[in-house]
């Protein structure tokens, strides 16, 4: 499973890719304006820094402007995709994207019906949102299952990308379910680094390294 960031914040960018396993970024409106920046800014910054793909998300409703605004995003680097609302209009959208050779993320993908028209329209990515469905009682992971086996089960060249995950255990089970590619917030991430006892090991270690290191 490759592990993309889910963020627009350059400083937390350059420094995940720093340790070498970033594999991609995702972003969304709500995030690029966390950053209180202009979007194209803010795109082309991180394009200037990762290399895999970046997700950036078309804001039209209708098929004509989403595709407009596909050209627009793609124009900026070639690695980044265009994230499109997971609508009627947006299957069309990406439809026509796929034809041009334009890769898309269909976004907000809540079931694995989602997941089905989403392939079939040609999307390279699908993105279920884990956590949102987790908030309102239904188990989000049980819909990355499903959609992993069914494209499985069919050869679909479609990579699942679970998203909206809020702790390290959804990376866990995201990775389990087989998923793609899980995009990860920075605070998960770092999270994930972590462990008491290889922090307690690091101590010990160095406190008996001492005890030896004259002799
Ligand atoms: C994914 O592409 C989305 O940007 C993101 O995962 C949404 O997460 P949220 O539900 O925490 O906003």
């Amino acid at each position: 499973m490759k592990l993309f960031l889910d963020t627009a914040n350059v400083d937390h960018i350059r420094e995940i890719n720093g340790w070498g396993i970033l594999a991609g970024v995702t972003t969304n409106p709500s995030l690029v304006s966390r950053e209180g920046r202009c979007m194209r800014d803010c795109l082309t910054e991180i394009a200037g820094i990762v290399s895999g793909p970046i997700s950036a998300e078309a804001l039209s409703m209708d098929t004509e402007g989403m595709v407009r605004e596909a050209h627009e995003l793609a124009s900026i680097a070639e690695n980044i995709n265009i994230k499109i609302p997971m609508t009627s209009q947006g299957l069309a959208a990406v439809s026509i994207l796929a034809k041009e050779g334009i890769k898309t993320n269909v976004t907000l993908v809540f079931s694995a019906n989602q997941a089905l028209l989403a392939a079939a329209a040609g999307a390279t990515f699908a993105s279920p949102f884990v956590g949102r469905m987790d908030d309102i009682g239904n188990r989000g992971m049980t819909v990355v299952e499903e959609i992993v086996d069914i494209y499985d089960l069919y050869d679909i060249p479609t990579q699942v990308i679970a998203a909206s995950l809020r702790h390290p255990m959804h990376v866990t089970e995201a990775a389990l379910a087989g998923a793609h590619i899980a995009t990860i917030p920075y605070d998960v991430m770092v999270k994930m680094v972590h462990h008491t006892l290889t922090d307690i090991g690091i101590k010990r270690f160095l406190e008996d390294y001492e005890k030896i290191k004259d002799l």
